[in-house]
């Protein structure tokens, strides 16, 4: 059952309990309610891509309350550091590359080898990451294709029978109301990726690099210079719908007819793709060619099959 709950200490800590234990639960920032799950939990990420439909696994913002603590994860250079102080906390997300050492969930990046990171600037979800001791990976709280949601209720009734989602901490209306600006910094230059609360006014004026705007770029496929998001592959051949592993191959399974490596034994299609990122990233380095079994195309199997299949005609 999911409960919307006003803001107090108490909930705050109820919220941090359900994130420990792998719930998810909706929070205020100050552009968009977000659906936020512990950041390392592969798991709980899944699980936002099934409650909010999302065909495609898009890669997901991780939210911070200090830039000490992104620069355990992402590469950030003084420049970086630089933006981050004068836009921070605040309605900007900046596209970094992460760290190999970086604990968080590669679901998080779909794929790709970079992270999208911003600090809110909203007291009750920095309060909720510094209790957490940990970031929060969290998209717009809406269903997929649906307005994002700037209150409470709007969250409510988006998930109302949803059973991953616990709890909605109520903070009233979002005070930017639009999601954040997101860029990439390369070369002494901002990309803009998605136009947001930080406008590129904003940007040039209180910066001295050059902005450049390519948020109309059709379907944002460019979401990081180099790279797009039909780039991702294993470093190996993957074949899919496979029955049986040939020659040089490891079979991916699942569901309780196949052995290990498997993506989900109980045939949980939430633990599969749970498991999907991290076991390719795993068994490229160690076989030459990947087959993988079909996976039944319904709910989040959708979002596995969009991604396996890109990766199998690379
Ligand atoms: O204001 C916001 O940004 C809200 C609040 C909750 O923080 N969040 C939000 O998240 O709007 P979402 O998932 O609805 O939109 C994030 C966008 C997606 O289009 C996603 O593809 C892109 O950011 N994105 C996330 N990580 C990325 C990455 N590593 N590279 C490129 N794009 C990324
Ligand atoms: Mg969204």
């Amino acid at each position: 059952m999911t409960t919307i709950k006003k803001i107090s200490k108490k909930q705050i800590l109820r919220a941090v309990e359900e994130l420990n234990k792998g719930k998810l639960i909706s929070f205020p920032t100050e552009t968009v309610y977000g659906l936020g799950a512990e950041a390392t939990n592969d798991v709980a990420i899944a699980k936002i891509f099934k409650c909010k439909n999302r065909p495609k696994f898009n890669p997901i913002i991780a939210h911070f309350s200090t830039i000490k603590e992104i620069e355990n994860h992402c590469e950030v250079s003084k420049e970086v550091k630089r933006i981050g102080l004068k836009f921070w906390p605040g309605p900007l997300t900046i596209i970094l590359k992460r760290k190999k050492s970086s604990s968080l969930s590669l679901l998080l990046s779909a794929g790709l080898d970079t992270l999208a990171v911003r600090i809110p600037n909203n007291k009750v979800a920095l309060e909720l990451i510094s209790n957490l001791k940990s970031p929060i990976a969290a998209p717009s709280a809406n269903k997929s294709g649906f307005l994002s949601p700037t209150k409470a209720n709007h969250v409510y009734n988006y998930f109302k029978n949803e059973k991953d989602l616990s709890l909605i901490l109520d903070g009233g209306q979002t005070s930017v109301g639009v999601e954040s600006t997101i860029i990439t910094f390369e070369k002494n230059q901002i990309t803009i990726l998605r136009h947001g609360g930080i406008t590129k006014e904003d940007l040039e004026t209180k910066l001295t690099y050059k902005v450049v705007d390519r948020s109309n770029q059709k379907n944002q496929k460019i979401i990081s210079p180099g790279l797009t998001q039909n780039h991702y592959s294993p470093s190996v051949p993957l074949r899919i719908n496979a029955k049986r592993a040939n020659k040089d191959e490891v079979l991916i399974g699942f569901g309780p007819k196949f052995k290990e490596p498997n993506l989900s034994k109980s045939g949980d299609l939430t633990e599969a793709a749970a498991n999907l990122f991290s076991l390719l990233a795993k068994l490229e380095k160690e076989f030459k060619k990947i087959a993988i079994t079909s996976i039944p195309e319904k709910g989040i199997g959708k979002a596995i099959n969009d991604r396996i299949k890109r990766a199998s005609n690379n």
